[in-house]
């Protein structure tokens, strides 16, 4: 296929560099999953021995899910939904499922960077956290969503260099700035070493538990923000210059660096203390405020670091999942970025307010589950494992393989074999499906 045939006739946007890409890639990775998410999965699951085996996860089928989703976007040089439809013309209608989940994700993903935005400005305009119940109760969390909707939008607007790159960019290198000294605090904190042993003893009958290693690939999948449309239409912005694996080896190091350290700060911090090790919000929007006002000197200042950290994490992450249903209308429907981002932006509004209204007095429910927890469920677990097996489906049965590989290992060090397609070709899609069906029925 020539150049222009797959490229259109407009020029597209680009990465200023690899190490640009590199960096809003990590950006992506990296986000309130890590943070918050990852160190509690370690905790419940096997502490290090679970650790090693996200390590095999994220090596294997980790890196073999970006290698193929970032190459599939280079070479069809567009989004998901034309991606699809230059596979295959039927399947283009496929890629909405994929699309439909990502939105899902971000409108309730932006709910809870909202938190976050509202708890980082009274933190540090007032120094305390308003009580966590409180809070959602009241409309608080609607404006906050509006707010960092808005604030999404504007770097969206900005586009792929001068928004995404530019902000993935100080981003990640404020995160690393802010993220290393807090850890070295709550090392340093008398007790941290109950925390450290809860994180890090190895218990190795969990490795034999099927239900660890679904956890493993869950949050792998998650944490990578693999299946989901982000790391084609990245990968479409990418120069044929550099080796997609060993860029997505930096990716994964990072992602993973970064998720370990902030097991190894929430920990010291929790058993230091004497807390819980709770999971998501009351860990993030309780436990940990709770610690940072006890501090005597600089609790004021290293909570304000906390919720800037969470927010940088987290902002990084929710632009890559804008961009996806945004590139769509671009690529495939020819409209231009102000107005594509209007469209989605509106959109996000409407579907973002019923998880940000979910506990509040307006109680928005649905058959005894609040919106915001259906989201979770339904989008947040089901959804992206779906999504995961259609694309993988979808690369390794229909997509030309002398072509992908081709890709695979353009300027590679290492030369991936035909064989290692063939091979994700049957384990990709049936690993997807053992790791959802143990989410549902829980074996
Ligand atoms: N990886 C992000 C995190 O860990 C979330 C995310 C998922 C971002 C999917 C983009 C796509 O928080």
């Amino acid at each position: 296929m020539g150049e222009e045939e797959r490229t259109g006739e407009k020029r597209r946007e680009q990465w200023s560099s690899n190490l640009g890409f590199i960096f809003a890639a990590i950006g992506s990775a990296v986000g309130i999953g890590n943070i918050w998410r990852f160190p509690y999965v370690v905790g419940t699951n096997g502490g290090g021995a679970f650790l090693l085996t996200y390590v095999i996860v994220l090596f294997s089928f980790g890196l073999a899910f970006m290698v193929l989703e970032l190459a599939v976007g280079r070479y069809y040089q567009t989004s998901i939904l034309s991606a699809f439809e230059k596979i295959r013309k039927r399947f283009k209608w496929i890629a909405l499922v994929t699309i439909g989940t990502t939105f899902a994700i971000l409108s309730y993903y932006l709910v809870i960077l909202g938190w976050v935005l509202f708890y980082f400005l009274t933190w540090v305009t007032t120094g305390t956290a308003q009580p966590f119940d409180e809070y959602i109760n009241s409309l608080y969390p609607v404006l906050s969503f509006f707010g960092i909707l808005a604030i999404n939008f504007v770097i969206i607007l900005l586009g792929v260099q001068r928004g995404i790159e530019m902000l993935s960019k100080i981003g990640i290198v404020l995160l690393i700035a802010i993220i290393v000294p807090i850890t070295l605090l709550g090392l340093s904190q008398q007790g941290s070493e109950e925390g450290l042993s809860f994180y890090l003893t190895p218990d190795f009958a969990a490795l034999a538990e099927p239900k660890s290693w679904a956890a493993a690939f869950g949050q792998a999948f998650f944490s990578l923000s693999v299946g989901m449309g982000v790391l084609l239409v990245y990968g479409s912005y990418l120069k044929q210059d550099r080796s997609i694996l060993t860029s997505s080896i930096i990716i994964i190091v990072a992602d993973l660096a970064i998720a370990f350290m902030a097991g190894l700060m929430i920990f010291s911090f929790v058993f230091a203390n004497n807390l819980q090790p709770n999971q998501g919000a009351t860990l993030v929007f309780q436990v940990m405020p709770t610690i940072f006002s006890g501090m005597e000197n600089y609790g004021v200042i290293f909570g304000g670091l906390f919720f800037f950290l969470l927010l940088l994490a987290g902002i990084t992450s929710s632009i890559s999942m804008f961009q996806v249903p945004v590139s769509t209308l671009e690529d495939t429907f020819k409209i231009g970025k102000s107005k594509a981002t209007a469209i989605i932006a509106s959109l996000l509004s409407i579907s973002g307010l019923l998880p940000a209204l979910s506990y509040s007095s307006f109680n928005l429910h649905i058959g005894g589950i609040a919106f915001f927890d259906l989201y979770d469920l339904v989008f947040g677990t089901y959804g992206i494992a779906i999504s995961g097996a259609i694309f993988s489906v979808i690369a390794t049965w229909f997509m030309d393989r002398t072509r992908l590989l081709e890709q695979v290992n353009m300027k590679s060090p290492l030369k991936v074999p035909v064989g290692v397609l063939t091979l994700l070709k049957f384990l990709m899609p049936s690993l997807i499906a053992i790791t959802l069906l143990s989410q549902i029925i829980g074996f």
